[in-house]
């Protein structure tokens, strides 16, 4: 039976050992979305089947997993539309962004350069540019965010200059759901010789993402937003790019040649995957990008935007609440219960098993654009229901009426 119009979701939540075994609204995506038993079985065969280590061994075993992993590099090619090479596994979106940051910032801004971010940005993308900005004496600059928080083309064009070398932006930002526009931006900045990296962490699970239309000279991601394990994340970079970068991490698998006092590593993305790679997880990782296919981009847009429409309709019925972002683009939604703390709020909401997070969201200065110091953030994903979305709203009520006790 469909129980929400667009999709089987009732046959898709049988997937979830998490949803299966507890009476839970899970509302936390952005943080973290659940793992189907698809992707857990596919680790579950690495580990049971193989176990073994890739690319050394001359053995049937080690000739299967390495088949596996890289049939998973494979699958995030396809999905982000880029070559094979040009995939490189990390341990998540921020390691990749770090990553950049370490290795191509590190050896081509110079003193007197200009960085592009935003306030609206994710630690992982804002920070690793602080860094580089702070050792090689550039500049941070700051796309100012406009009367709805969101960054827009025209403000991005007051703080781009001939001086800009990296502009590093949210694709979707996670606090607030919006959509940056990118495409444009990314015609702007390449205009001026800069370079855009895109932390596409909230937007690779939701959205359909093509690298090669987009024109962005480097990308990131997270499995584990995606239905994918922890531990495994995605740095996509354009070839010429990462074939000069230096890589950031030196030892096993990376190299081509090791003498006493000389070294050359293999061609990219293998000089950026030092050590053992992250097998199992990069395997999980393939399992989820054909279990997301499957249910399809389009389903999963229309699903999480009809929630999205629901719930801000209903909470916008609700006295006393502020939405930060009524205008979201996705399914995202930050709001506050006036005079409550996010966190005595979520412990409410804990207690009819609602999950939703509550704190700065690792964005601190939205924060103080906002002037709150924290909000709760609720996201959908497409295993979500009609049925979550009331939890939610009952649990909004319950504490409402708790708080105003104290009020
Ligand atoms: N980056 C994750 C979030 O937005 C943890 O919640």
């Amino acid at each position: 039976m469909k129980v929400n119009d667009i999709m089987d979701i009732n046959k898709i939540r049988k997937d979830f050992y998490v949803l299966n075994n507890n009476d839970l609204a899970y509302l936390d995506n952005a943080a973290s979305t659940l793992k189907p038993k698809q992707v857990i079985d596919a680790v579950t065969y690495y580990y049971e089947k193989l176990g073994v280590n890739i690319h050394r061994g001359v053995y049937r075993l080690s000739y299967e997993a390495t088949d596996l992993y890289e049939k998973a590099r494979q699958k995030v090619a396809e999905l982000l539309n880029c070559q094979f090479e040009e995939a490189v596994f990390t341990r998540g979106a921020s390691n990749a962004l770090n990553l950049i940051a370490l290795s191509y910032g590190m050896n081509h801004i110079e003193e007197g350069d200009e960085i592009i971010t935003s306030e609206l940005e994710h630690h992982s993308s804002m920070l690793p540019w602080q860094n580089v900005a702070r050792a090689k004496k550039a500049k941070l600059v700051y796309v100012p965010l406009n009367e709805e928080n969101k960054i827009t083309v025209e403000n991005f064009k007051k703080v781009l200059s001939n001086k800009t070398k990296v502009v590093a932006l949210n694709y979707i930002s996670n606090a607030m759901g919006y959509m940056t526009p990118v495409e444009e931006i990314i015609k702007l900045a390449h205009e001026k010789n800069a370079i855009v990296i895109l932390d596409a962490a909230q937007a690779v699970p939701h959205i359909p993402v093509n690298v090669k239309a987009l024109d962005c000279d480097f990308l990131a991601f997270s499995g584990h937003k995606m239905c994918g394990p922890t531990g495994i994340g995605v740095l996509y970079g354009k070839y010429n790019l990462l074939k000069e970068m230096e890589p950031i991490e030196f030892g096993g698998d990376m190299i081509d040649y090791v003498g006493l006092n000389e070294v050359t590593y293999k061609d990219p993305p293998y000089k950026f995957e030092t050590g053992t790679p992250i097998i199992a997880s990069a395997i999980g990782l393939g399992r989820a990008i054909d279990y997301i296919k499957a249910i399809g981009f389009k389903d999963i847009m229309k699903h999480e935007r009809m929630l999205r429409d629901e719930l801000i309709d209903k909470m916008s019925q609700i006295k006393g609440i502020t939405i930060h972002n009524p205008n979201t683009d996705t399914g995202i939604i930050s709001f506050n219960i006036n005079g409550v703390h996010p966190h005595d709020a979520a412990s409410v909401f804990d207690e009819e098993n609602v999950a939703i997070r509550a704190g700065h969201h690792c964005a601190q200065p939205l924060m103080h654009c906002l002037n709150e110091i924290a909000t709760i953030r609720a996201s959908v994903y497409f295993y979500n229901t009609r049925e979550d979305i009331n939890r939610l709203v009952k649990a909004i009520n319950k504490a409402k009426a708790f708080f105003e006790n104290f009020m």
